[in-house]
């Protein structure tokens, strides 16, 4: 199979179409059985759910080409099944795990020319989603919803790749207490928009969002989980109800323990105690481990040991084992890597 001709080394984290997509609806209280298709638009009823009141939810995974040539992707029964809790929280027909993990596989063999090549720096991006798609005024669930799941090639979700960000205490919140901030639902990320935007124009990377209830614990960005190194060594991840579950998090927390043999603590953050760490890192699927080097809260700098020229040693190893896990030149635990093709 002959790859598409893109300069795989400088792709940014954009939206690409590519060639095939996966489709299924639900309706009379069934998902039919599925099909791939070349058309990448969708029509809707101008009063469906999902435009009126944001019954939507996602997935977001990446697929590999290994050092071996295979194509792979990680851990996808993890992200079927943060995407049947996210059904249930909005009140949507889960999607059942084979056929999410079926329809993944699908698609990433139908397009397998867009994977990008081993060693390129650059990953194909999955993105499941469903929404509601018959019409609703009344606030209520709909009857209908679609599941889809497209790919698109991406490069880093930070220009500048490795090199340490700079995040800023932000004044807005994600998450409710007891709200939606646990689950993948466009709805978080609609709200974050603002907060994101105006982090970016005061000269900021990203946000890092602070607990909804007391605002004194540190939670996540907008789209990846902390992980800080103390100066012992030791990784802490906060833990709170209204963070998303990032499966790269989940995923470091067993390599730091397991491989690297780190300790880990995963425990309520607060935002006083960052002054004191020495590494800082966002992880999730499109941030993958991406270093902070500094954090400002109103005017204050909070610095990091590892300071704003590289990945600090400890984060750097994490990213190393992880991203050699992914691409197959480091034995993981059974189970993570699934080959497709
Ligand atoms: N937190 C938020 C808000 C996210 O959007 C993501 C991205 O998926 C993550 C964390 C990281 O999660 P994962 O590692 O499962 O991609
Ligand atoms: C992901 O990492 O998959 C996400 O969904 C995060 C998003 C901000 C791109």
């Amino acid at each position: 199979m002959e790859k598409k001709n893109i300069d795989w080394a400088n792709l940014g984290f954009g939206y690409r179409v590519t060639d095939v997509r996966y489709v299924s609806n639900y309706r009379n209280d069934a998902w039919d059985e599925g099909v791939l298709t070349g058309d990448a638009t969708i029509q809707l009823n101008e009063c469906a759910g999902i435009l009126q009141y944001c019954q939507e939810i996602f997935e977001g995974l990446k697929a590999y080409t290994t050092e071996d040539g295979r194509i792979v992707t990680f851990r996808p029964d993890l992200n079927a099944e943060r995407m049947a809790d996210s059904a249930r929280r909005l009140e949507m027909p889960p999607f059942p795990k084979e056929r999410f993990l079926d329809a993944i596989d699908k698609v990433v063999t139908a397009n397998a020319a867009w994977v990008p090549p081993y060693g390129s720096g650059a990953t194909l991006y999955i993105r499941p989603y469903m929404f509601a798609s018959s019409p609703v005024i009344g606030v209520k669930p709909a009857e209908e919803y679609q599941f889809r799941v497209f790919v698109t090639p991406v490069g880093p979700y930070f220009k500048g790749g490795a090199k340490p960000l700079t995040l800023c205490v932000s004044d807005f919140d994600r998450a409710a207490p007891h709200g939606t901030g646990h689950i993948k639902a466009g709805l978080n990320y609609a709200m974050s928009l603002h907060a994101g935007v105006t982090a970016h124009a005061n000269g900021f990377d990203e946000n890092l969002f602070l607990d909804p209830a007391t605002r004194t614990y540190v939670e996540e960005t907008g789209g990846a989980n902390f992980l800080f190194v103390d100066k012992n060594g030791t990784i802490i991840t906060p833990k709170s109800e209204s963070i998303l579950p990032s499966i790269t998090r989940r995923s470091l927390v067993t390599v730091a323990r397991d491989i690297l043999g780190l300790e880990v603590q995963e425990r309520p953050v607060k935002l006083e105690e960052l002054k004191d760490f020495a590494e800082c890192g966002l992880c999730g699927t499109a941030a993958v481990i991406s270093p902070v080097g500094k954090v400002v809260d109103h005017g204050r700098d909070i610095c990091f040991a590892s300071g704003m020229e590289e990945m600090g040693p400890v984060i750097k190893k994490l990213y190393d084992t992880l991203t050699g896990i992914q691409m197959g030149r480091v034995d993981g635990p059974e189970g993570w890597v699934r080959t497709i093709l």
